[in-house]
């Protein structure tokens, strides 16, 4: 594909999608979410803004060790300690990008870096510089260009491009722009800059207005060559434009849009399932290409169109984004190299023989409770094994819940507490409730509960559920997550999941509005 061909996807799940509130990831379910956008060939992946905390920086740094096809990217502003910051980080990668940013809007230079025109651009061009120290892919991005004057925009893009920028980004920051009039700014500039041919122009919409796909599509009509975007439109707010969407609609339409991507569509179901189980964030049914309902014909009338051919009703196979009906993949009498190599085929590896051994023996105890496991159960397992070997200080060793009609609900609960073993009993509304209080009653953790949802990971009454939790203390935000075919139990592993990270000191800091 020559570059004037491809649309390049730049993900940035990890950084902006990061920045909705409540959607914190830890540095592990960073890696996760990496590997899996490694899988679906994504071309860059933006892991974090490493000056926020030692936490972004140590998350930046492991993603760059572990993925190795996709370029990974660290956010910047324009400042020295950031970029040195982000170079540092990103040294064991094998492709890095360095993105680093400053706002060029007049509102935001007046009141939020209360700075003149010639200071940004001096700055820029200077971040630029320092940026091409750690490598030769930097990215530049005009922040809140969406609400910036076009003049003033190409004296700062060709600036940059001088000083060594290869993509320039143009963020429609806070979702205000209209899909014609930003396809026209593309165009624009792209005609106004001199040496705007020596770099790729990349867009970056938010939704505030519900136009972030409209609007970053119709940047691509018009020469964008990169759009930013998040795999189910997480993002800051309203969110960003979303991959799926994006990506789908690219593909869809050749007939629109002289670009394709590199991306393994089939991946993105998965892709979407991981971020909506991590972040808590669960996909409304009706979300296009990664809902539910997306491809499901409920009236008669199109369900029998579909039969008689599919295309009556459909314009995207529901295979080719990675829908699959459930499949019986292992069961009972599977042994440990079916388990090991049906879990290689969905793109699971384990980091060590005992995460191996540890995940195999949920298989048995699952398998011993429910039939048939499908594809869906062991990716659960996987989590469910992978999110435990996080549960440092506080374990599950046993939970009991009686249940009746009535009467109150009432458990007991042991937890291990760094290897000291306690017993906590409680009643409660109902049985979950019971359990949060037993748990609640042994960590006096002092958080509130902010979420508790709850979703079956297959069909039938012997499927697994798969429990999110959100815990809130002093403004910090954690998800946990557990998955059992006995709810209860589900929701005390996402309980204490959650308790677990919350117990982690982090001090975070917010790229465009907080101090470093
Ligand atoms: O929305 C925005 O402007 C951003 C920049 C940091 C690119 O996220
Ligand atoms: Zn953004």
């Amino acid at each position: 594909m020559s570059q004037a061909d491809q649309l390049i996807i730049f993900d940035t799940t990890l950084r902006d999608g990061e920045q909705s509130p409540g959607a914190s990831m830890t540095k592990d379910e960073k890696v996760r979410i990496g590997k899996a956008l490694e899988k679906l060939r994504v071309d860059v992946i933006e892991a974090g803004f490493p000056i926020a905390s030692q936490g972004d920086f140590e998350a930046v740094s492991a993603v760059a060790n572990v993925v190795k096809d996709s370029t990974v990217c660290g956010l910047a502003r324009a400042l020295d300690k950031d970029i040195d910051c982000a170079g540092e980080a990103l040294k064991a990668a094998n492709s890095a990008r360095i993105h680093t940013f400053i706002a060029t809007s007049p509102i935001h230079m007046q009141h939020k870096l209360r700075m003149t025109p010639d200071q940004v651009v001096e700055q820029a061009v200077h971040a630029v510089k320092r940026a091409r120290r750690y490598t030769d892919n930097v990215e530049f991005s005009a922040e809140d260009a969406g609400r910036s004057e076009i003049d003033f925009l190409c004296r700062i893009f060709e600036a940059v491009i001088d000083a060594g920028a290869s993509t320039l980004n143009v963020p429609d920051t806070v979702g205000y722009a209209m899909p014609h009039q930003f396809g026209d700014l593309i165009h624009r500039m792209r005609e106004r800059i001199p040496n705007a041919d020596k770099a790729i122009f990349s867009v970056h919409c938010h939704n505030d207005l519900g136009l972030a796909v409209a609007n970053s599509l119709s940047a691509v009509s018009n020469g964008a060559r990169q759009v930013e975007c998040t795999i189910n439109g997480l993002g800051e707010r309203a969110g960003n434009a979303s991959l799926e969407e994006v990506v789908m609609a690219v593909r869809t339409r050749p007939d629109t849009f002289s670009c394709q991507t590199r991306l393994d569509s089939t991946q993105i179901v998965a892709c979407s399932k991981l971020v909506s189980n991590i972040t808590g964030f669960p996909v409304q049914p009706n979300k296009a290409i990664v809902g539910a309902n997306a491809f499901a014909h409920e009236s008669g009338i199109h369900q029998d169109g579909v039969l008689k051919s599919r295309e009556t009703y459909e314009i995207m196979r529901a295979e080719d984004v990675g829908w699959s009906q459930n499949r019986m993949v292992l069961g009972k009498h599977s042994g440990r190299n079916a388990f090991r190599t049906r879990l290689e085929s969905l793109g699971i590896s384990f980091e060590s023989e005992e995460e191996l051994n540890a995940a195999f023996s949920r298989f048995k105890d699952l398998a011993d409770k429910k039939h048939e496991i499908f594809d869906e159960d062991l990716q659960a397992l996987v989590t469910d094994t992978k999110t435990e070997s996080f549960n440092e200080r506080v374990k599950l060793i046993a939970l009991k819940v009686c249940s009746e009609t009535g009467e109150t609900p009432h458990a007991e609960v042991t937890l291990s507490i760094d290897g000291e073993e306690e017993l906590g009993v409680a009643s409660g509304g109902g049985p979950v409730d019971a359990a949060f209080k037993a748990i609640e009653s042994i960590v006096n953790s002092g958080t509130e509960l902010q979420l508790y949802s709850v979703n079956n990971i297959t069909s039938g009454t012997d499927a697994q559920g798969e429990v999110t939790v959100r815990l809130e203390k002093g403004g910090r935000i954690a998800n946990g997550q557990g998955a059992d075919t006995d709810i209860v139990i589900a929701s005390a592993k996402a309980y204490i999941n959650a308790v677990n990270k919350i117990l982690e000191p982090v001090e975070k800091a917010h790229p465009q509005t907080g101090d470093v």
